[in-house]
């Protein structure tokens, strides 16, 4: 059982390089070596060219339902009786010919280890321990042994598929439209293989006046409650989001709030088992773009390509502490390695393409690889709607982050386009209303199109970075492994 969860997790490790000249080759390596090979060739360092994306992600990803269930003993009949969850991400809507056309997303799922009654305690606080190198759970302070239970109880939760799913829909309280419709979608598919539903559906409505004209000039964008049937953890908010105006699609780990995903032992302790923390001021930045343009508000999405397990944590930090708006995270079927490095690329297309006459605003920093490449190819993919790339330029504040970066994508930019920002004041006053992006007193360099923060020549030569980025994905490996 062992050495098939470790090919498993194997290939998943393997998956996590990118699909360049020598991929194929660590690709063979990985799952042909031992454990210990392995972790000797790992900390020697990996590829700079290795690195397309942060690494949270790419080992969340790891444990599979089998593996779960195997790794905490449980049974058919154990499982049948926990009750049925969904995680019901916030969706946006477009306006059509034929009405409102609301995307819903979400999962269904079972969580074992949320329930003493089918597994220990114990069992969870080993599991937790798994993500927190050089810590035990008992070392915590109580909410962050919570935090710690709470996420690796969310990660470790078991997919459900075949489930059938009906949505019912009304109009949020307090907004200046208020029509009393409600509504049923009866969603036509049930849940993939990996709990997953994902699609558009038409809103059905009687007369015209139900839901709010998504055409009038200086339309806002209206909420709708959705509550999913059969569960009471299925409750989301859906946001109609007009034809014009400006949707500013933010990515959050170190940019709306602190993980430092570049240093991995930093990045898993405000991940699993710190509160987070929002980075400087970000949320007063974001608050005042609230009230920037009253009679048509911007709509806010975010868009993070951590897993789907993780997404109620991050929007618990997010609406508590930023604006309110549509969510995107890492679903589930993002599978083979092609697909596991343009999960942003997909996302971000898809928005786009939903509000073809919406200005874009896109917010992330430089330890993606992936903001880094598709921020600015949407400039030339959907010609006119990126108003404005801001990107929090991490070493600048952060010297303990190693990540080298690609600038290139930028290039063919103007420079009316993007700005490379240090700390968060250096964004405050900006107005996309009135089309503004750079801060022509914020401190910037000028920027070479090149790769940026490339080791020194010593190591370059092998294109060696510090192999610590790997380390957590090798606490992965050993959890599955040996749970
Ligand atoms: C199945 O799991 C349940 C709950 O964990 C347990 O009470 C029961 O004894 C298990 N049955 C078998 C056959 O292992
Ligand atoms: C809204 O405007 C678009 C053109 O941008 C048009 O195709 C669509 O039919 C209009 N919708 C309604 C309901 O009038
Ligand atoms: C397990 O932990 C939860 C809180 O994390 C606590 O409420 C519960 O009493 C614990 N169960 C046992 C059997 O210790
Ligand atoms: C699966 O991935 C594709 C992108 O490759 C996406 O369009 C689709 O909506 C995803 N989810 C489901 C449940 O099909
Ligand atoms: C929820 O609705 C779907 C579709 O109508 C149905 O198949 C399913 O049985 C319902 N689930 C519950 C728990 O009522
Ligand atoms: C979800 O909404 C239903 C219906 O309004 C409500 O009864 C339930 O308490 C809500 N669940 C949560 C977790 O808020
Ligand atoms: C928010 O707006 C107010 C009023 O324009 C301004 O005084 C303040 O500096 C702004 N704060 C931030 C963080 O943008
Ligand atoms: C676990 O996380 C969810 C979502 O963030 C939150 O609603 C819940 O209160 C958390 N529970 C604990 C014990 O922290
Ligand atoms: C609405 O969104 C769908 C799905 O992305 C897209 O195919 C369609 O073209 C959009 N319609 C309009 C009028 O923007
Ligand atoms: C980021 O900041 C570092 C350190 O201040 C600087 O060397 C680098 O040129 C900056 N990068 C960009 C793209 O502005
Ligand atoms: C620009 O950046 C400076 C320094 O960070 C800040 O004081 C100022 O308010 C920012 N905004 C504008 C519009 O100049």
């Amino acid at each position: 059982m062992a050495s098939l969860l470790l090919l498993s997790s194997l290939a998943l490790l393997a998956l996590a390089a990118p699909p360049l000249e020598d991929s194929n080759v660590l690709r063979s390596r990985a799952v042909s070596d031992t454990l210990a090979d392995l972790l000797n060739n790992l900390q020697d360092g990996v590829s700079a060219k290795d690195i397309k994306q942060s690494i949270l992600p790419d080992y969340w990803s790891i444990p599979e339902t089998k593996a779960i269930t195997k790794a905490l003993g449980l049974n058919e009949t154990g499982i049948r009786a926990l009750p049925l969850e969904f995680l019901n991400i916030p969706g946006y809507a477009n306006y059509t010919s034929q009405g409102w056309n609301l995307r819903i997303h979400g999962m269904s799922y079972k969580q074992a280890l949320s329930d003493p009654g089918v597994v220990s305690n114990r069992t969870l606080d080993k599991a937790a321990n798994k993500f927190l190198p050089d810590f035990d759970v008992s070392q915590l302070q109580p909410h962050e042994q919570d935090n710690a239970r709470n996420l690796t109880s969310a990660v470790l939760s078991l997919p459900q598929e075949g489930e059938g799913l009906s949505f019912t829909l009304d109009v949020s309280e307090g907004q200046d439209f208020n029509s009393g419709w409600t509504g049923v979608v009866e969603w036509a598919k049930t849940t993939d293989s990996r709990g997953e539903i994902d699609g558009f559906v038409q809103l059905p409505t009687n007369n015209q006046d139900d839901l709010p004209d998504g055409n009038a000039t200086n339309a806002k964008v209206v909420q709708l409650n959705v509550h999913t049937n059969g569960t009471n953890t299925g409750n989301a908010t859906a946001y109609l989001v007009p034809r014009d105006g400006i949707t500013i699609v933010s990515d959050i780990d170190d940019i709306l709030r602190i993980t430092k995903i570049y240093e991995p032992k930093e990045g898993l302790l405000n991940s699993f088992a710190r509160d987070f923390v929002p980075w400087m001021n970000m949320p007063g930045i974001f608050a005042n773009w609230t009230r920037q343009h009253p009679d048509s508000p911007y709509h806010f999405h975010y868009l993070t390509t951590t897993p789907e397990q993780a997404t109620r944590v991050y929007m618990d930090f997010i609406y508590k502490t930023y604006p309110l708006g549509s969510f995107d995270t890492r679903s589930l079927n993002f599978t083979t390695v092609d697909q596991t490095f343009s999960v942003r690329k997909t996302l971000l297309n898809k928005i786009f393409q939903t509000f073809p006459n919406r200005k874009f605003i896109l917010i992330g920093d430089t330890t993606n690889n992936d903001v880094m490449n598709d921020y600015p190819e949407l400039v030339s993919t959907f010609p006119g709607q990126v108003q404005c790339i801001l990107l929090r330029n991490t070493t600048a504040t952060d010297p303990g982050d190693k990540f080298p970066y690609n600038t290139k994508g930028f290039q063919s930019l103007k420079q009316e386009q993007y700005m490379f920002f240090t700390t968060s004041d250096d964004l405050i006053g900006l107005d996309f209303g009135n089309g503004d992006c750079r801060n022509a007193s914020a401190q910037m360099g000028t920027v070479d199109f090149s790769w940026q923060g490339l080791p020194l020549k010593k190591s370059a030569a092998g294109g060696r970075v510090r192999g610590n980025t790997w380390a957590a994905l090798i606490v992965m490996v050993a959890f599955v492994v040996f749970l």
